[in-house]
C-alpha cells in the first residue's frame, strides 16, 4: 500500500514508518518538523514538509502520490501542556484532523489509522480499562482526541470511512539504534529520569505524592514503542475486512512514578535523586489498559511487556544520543 504517515518525523510515527517499509509498503511522511526530526524519518520514506492545516497541500499530496491509507500521528501530546493552552490542542489535534478527513473524503481515501490515547478515559471506574468503558477526559488533550474519535464514527457511518483508533497508554523505549524519544522540551517521565542518569539534570520531580494509589504517585501502563508499531500494521491489514476497529494498547500492568524511578536506578546504576512536587494539572491517578480485545481479534502480542526491558532500550538510545537527533 501507499501510506501517508502524518507526524512521521515524530517519536511513534517514525518507528511505524520504518515498520511499514520493512513490511513492503511505500511511505510518504508528512510533517511540519515543529516537533519532529528530519533525521528520524526512515531513509526509504519520502518526506514532505508541510502543515496539517494546509488543506491544499493535503489535497495535492493524497492525489499525486495515489495514497491508499493514512496513519495520523501529527498532534500535540503533552497532557500537562494542554491544561495551560487548550486552544492549541483543539486547533492542532481536533481542527487539523477534520481538515485531514475532508481532504481524504475529497480524494476518496477511505482508510485511516488514528493515534488515540488512554487520556480519553480520565479517571476510570475500573482497572484494567476496556474499550467500551466510559470516556471522561480529565485534560484538554484527551478531550481534543475524543472529539476526533467522535468525528470518525460519523465519517464511518455517513461516508463509509474505514478506520482504526488505537488508544495508546504510555509509549516508551526505543526499537532501533537510530530512532528514539527526543521531545523538545522533554516532559515525559522515562526520558526525564534518564536525563538525570546522564548527568543532564540534577533531579527528577515527582508530580504528586497524594494520589489514591499504593505509594501516592500516579500509576501508568508503559508500552514499548515497537510493540505499539506492530499493532498499527495489524490494524491496517485488518481494516480490509472490518471497520471500525477500536483498541486499547498497553501491557495490563501499572507502575507508579516511584517504581519507574526504581527500575531506572537499577538499569542505569545511577542514584536518580527525586524531589516531591505538587500534582501536575489534569493527571489521572491510574491508567492501566486491558488489551484483551486486540490480542483476541488481531493476535497482537507484545515482545517487550516488562518495564525493565522497555527502560533498558530507552537507556541505550539516550546514552548514544544524549542530545537527541542532530539539528
Ligand atoms: N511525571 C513526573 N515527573 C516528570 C514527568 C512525569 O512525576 O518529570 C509523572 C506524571 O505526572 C504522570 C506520569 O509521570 O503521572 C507519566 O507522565 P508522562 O508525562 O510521561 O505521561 P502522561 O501519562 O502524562 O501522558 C502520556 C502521553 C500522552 C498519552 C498518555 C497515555 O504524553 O500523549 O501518556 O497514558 F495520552
Amino acid at each position: 500500500m501507499r501510506v501517508l504517515v502524518t507526524g512521521g518525523a515524530g517519536y511513534i510515527g517514525s518507528v511505524v514508518a520504518e515498520e511499514l517499509l520493512q513490511a513492503g509498503h511505500q511511505v510518504v511522511v508528512f510533517d511540519n518538523l515543529s516537533r519532529g526530526h528530519r533525521q528520524a524519518v526512515p531513509k526509504n520514506a519520502e518526506l514532505v514538509v508541510g502543515d496539517m492545516a494546509d488543506r491544499a497541500c493535503l489535497d495535492q499530496l493524497l492525489r499525486s502520490r495515489a495514497i491508499d491509507a493514512v496513519m495520523h500521528f501529527a498532534a500535540l501530546i503533552e497532557a500537562g501542556e494542554s491544561m495551560k493552552a487548550p486552544e492549541e490542542f483543539f486547533r492542532n489535534n481536533t481542527s487539523n484532523a477534520l481538515t485531514l478527513l475532508e481532504a481524504m473524503l475529497a480524494a476518496r481515501v477511505k482508510c485511516l489509522v488514528f493515534s488515540s490515547t488512554a487520556a480519553l478515559f480520565g479517571n476510570p471506574e475500573r482497572t484494567p480499562i476496556e474499550e467500551d468503558d466510559p470516556l471522561h477526559p480529565t485534560n484538554a488533550y484527551g478531550e481534543s482526541k475524543l472529539l476526533v474519535e467522535r468525528m470518525l464514527a460519523w465519517f464511518h457511518q455517513i461516508h463509509g470511512l474505514r478506520y482504526a483508533s488505537l488508544r495508546y497508554f504510555n509509549a516508551a523505549g526505543a526499537s532501533r539504534p537510530d530512532q528514539g524519544e527526543a521531545h523538545q522540551p522533554e516532559t515525559h517521565l522515562i526520558p526525564r529520569i534518564l536525563q538525570v542518569a546522564l548527568g543532564r539534570a540534577e533531579h527528577v520531580n515527582i508530580f504528586g505524592t497524594d494520589y489514591p494509589t499504593p505509594d501516592g504517585t500516579c500509576v501508568r501502563d508503559y508500552i514499548h514503542v515497537g510493540d505499539l508499531a506492530r499493532a498499527h500494521l495489524l490494524a491496517l491489514q485488518a481494516l480490509e475486512n472490518s471497520s471500525p476497529l477500536i483498541y486499547n494498547l498497553g501491557n495490563g500492568q501499572g507502575f507508579s512514578v516511584r517504581e519507574v524511578v526504581e527500575v531506572a536506578r537499577s538499569v542505569t546504576g545511577h542514584p536518580v535523586p527525586v524531589i516531591e512536587s505538587p500534582r501536575r494539572a489534569g493527571d489521572p491517578a491510574v491508567l492501566i489498559a486491558s488489551s484483551k480485545k486486540i490480542r483476541r481479534d488481531l493476535g497482537w502480542q507484545p515482545r517487550f511487556p516488562d518495564l525493565k526491558s522497555i527502560v533498558e532500550s530507552a537507556w541505550q538510545w539516550h546514552r548514544k544520543h544524549p542530545d537527541g537527533y542532530p539539528r
